[in-house]
């Protein structure tokens, strides 16, 4: 996303004074990071498996209120003020799942999520790694599993081609910096998938604010 459409959605985040704020499959940080910052003073707590990108969010922390921990986000209870979520809705299994699950956490999400542009072709979906069509939902669907689950999106914006080719691209080029013959074939993988017919036009994405 750009930066203006991330700092529209963070600052779109409604919270009260001094707010507990949890990122769940937090990456390195950057959002929590960026939330605390537009909302200080606020604290944070942000939880990924992932340990090297718990050692990059710990050394971004500075004087701001926040612990990131190596750990399972599922397993972590609430209430708190606000949850971050963001391209990680499968740390709770499935979007379904993380949708049921943001209910007893917290009445304001910060909400990351992709979805089908167009129908995707048996290729795209190989190509991604043997994903299946039922993973997402095309933006309607989404809507309506978002209502379902007791939410309405106070705020949305999508994912255009320029910010996806930046993603998809910037990926692509970090992995062949790393010049291994793995990060080698996952940036081929990018590369011969934005290739295809539908490659870079399938997949689309919404960072949301949701309210209960
Ligand atoms: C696509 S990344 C998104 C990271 C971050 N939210 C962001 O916007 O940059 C998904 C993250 O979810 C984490 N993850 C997956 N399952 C998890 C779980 N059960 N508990 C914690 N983190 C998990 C992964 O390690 C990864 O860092």
């Amino acid at each position: 996303m750009s930066e203006a459409a991330v700092t529209e959605a963070i600052s779109a985040l409604s919270v009260p004074p001094n707010p507990l704020i949890f990122d769940s499959g937090c990456g390195n940080g950057e959002m929590l990071l960026r939330t605390l910052r537009r909302h200080a003073p606020a604290r944070g707590l942000g939880v990924d498996l992932d340990e090297d990108a718990i050692a990059d969010a710990n050394r971004g922390v500075g004087d701001l209120e926040a612990r990131f921990e190596v750990g399972d986000a599922a397993a972590v209870s609430g209430p708190f003020n606000a949850v971050i979520n963001v391209g990680a809705s499968h740390v709770y299994g499935d979007f379904r799942a993380a949708l049921a699950a943001f209910e007893s956490l917290a009445p304001v999400i910060l909400y990351g999520e992709g979805y089908w542009a167009k129908h995707p072709s048996q290729a795209f979906l190989d190509a991604l790694g043997g994903a299946t069509i039922d993973e997402l939902e095309d933006r309607s669907g989404l809507r309506a599993a978002i209502g379902e689950a007791g939410f309405t999106i106070a705020h949305e914006s999508l994912a255009g081609d320029q910010d996806w080719a930046r993603y998809e691209e910037t990926l692509a080029e970090n992995a062949e910096r790393h010049d291994a013959p793995d990060t080698r074939s996952y940036a081929a993988r990018i590369r011969d998938r934005r290739a295809l017919a539908g490659g870079t036009d399938t997949l689309g994405f919404a960072l949301m604010v949701l309210r209960s």
